[in-house]
């Protein structure tokens, strides 16, 4: 199936972009033609020994050259060997995988929390891109900003930081009412408790809000069940309240699942 094409990439790139944050651009044609903003790849390790593939999201498409940029954080063994790999090596690839965001409304707040920043780039150029929409980016960080300027010529960019060294002192929800951002949709990806403050303002606000969720995976196409949330819905086949993040999303409306 085309969505599960496992492939070797040729790396065109390896940057680092701020203290154990890394941007890595991959070539791999066929992949980059398909791929949709809130997709992920799954990045195979060299070392035999880290058999699972490690989930990284697509923050760029650029379909024209087959391009597609991951942006990832350091922090385990395959995110070490990934920062430690040069332009012209080669890297194992399965992807795009999951379901991506779908886009909608016209007054819209993109949302970005630490590691779950990446892949709201890629939204927010594609939402954009026709000038048709509104388009507000809030972008939480704990201290060290990276992507920022990145975000700027899509749409208003608001920052909030934990220790209030930039922006909003606090958490994203704390920059959107700080700087009173009204939206009829919400798009976000980020840590689980970010996720469920997003949910409850939107609820309590009455926006839709689609979120993109980054749990532990292990196979990441839907095979093992490592990855299952709890779902509002039944599945039809197995008649239980699961949803399987790898296959069935990462992206969710928010009163979908149980966050
Ligand atoms: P280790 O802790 O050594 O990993 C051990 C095992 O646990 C590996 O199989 C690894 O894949 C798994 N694992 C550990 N942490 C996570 C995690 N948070 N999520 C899923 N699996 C994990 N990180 C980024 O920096 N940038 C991204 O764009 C990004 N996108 C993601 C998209 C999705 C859909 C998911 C599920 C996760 C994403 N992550 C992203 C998290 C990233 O997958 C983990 O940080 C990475 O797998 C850690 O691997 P490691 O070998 O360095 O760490
Ligand atoms: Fe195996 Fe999702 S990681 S089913």
């Amino acid at each position: 199936m085309a969505d599960k094409k496992k492939a070797s990439a040729d790396i065109t790139g390896v940057t680092k972009i701020a203290d154990g944050i890394y941007s890595m651009w991959i070539k791999e044609k066929e992949m980059a033609s398909h791929a949709k903003a809130g997709q992920f790849v799954s990045l195979y390790c060299r070392d035999g020994s880290r058999l699972l593939p490690r989930p990284i999201s697509i923050c760029g498409i650029d379909r024209e050259n087959g391009i597609l940029r991951l942006v990832y954080r350091v922090v385990g063994t395959g995110t070490k060997e990934f920062s430690l790999l040069n332009p012209g090596d080669k890297i194992e690839v399965m992807g795009p995988l999951g379901n991506g965001f779908t886009p909608e409304g016209s007054e819209i707040l993109v949302i970005g929390g630490g590691i779950g920043i990446p892949p709201m780039l890629e939204l927010a150029r594609e939402l954009s891109k026709d000038g048709t929409r509104k388009v507000q980016i809030v972008l939480g960080y704990r201290d060290i900003l990276f992507l920022k300027e990145e975000f700027e010529p899509y749409g208003a960019v608001y920052i909030s930081t934990e220790d209030g060294s930039a922006g909003t002192k606090g958490n994203v929800i704390d920059a959107i009412k700080e700087n009173g951002l009204c939206a009829d949709m919400i798009y976000a990806c980020g840590p689980t408790p970010m996720l469920r403050g997003i949910r409850d303002y939107a609820v309590e606000h009455g926006i839709t809000a689609q979120i993109s969720m980054e749990e532990r995976m292990a196979c990441g196409i839907g095979a093992c069940l490592a990855c299952v949330c709890q779902s509002a819905d039944q599945d039809p086949h197995t008649h239980v309240n699961n949803k399987r993040i790898c296959k069935d999303g990462p992206v969710f409306y928010a009163t979908e699942v149980t966050l």
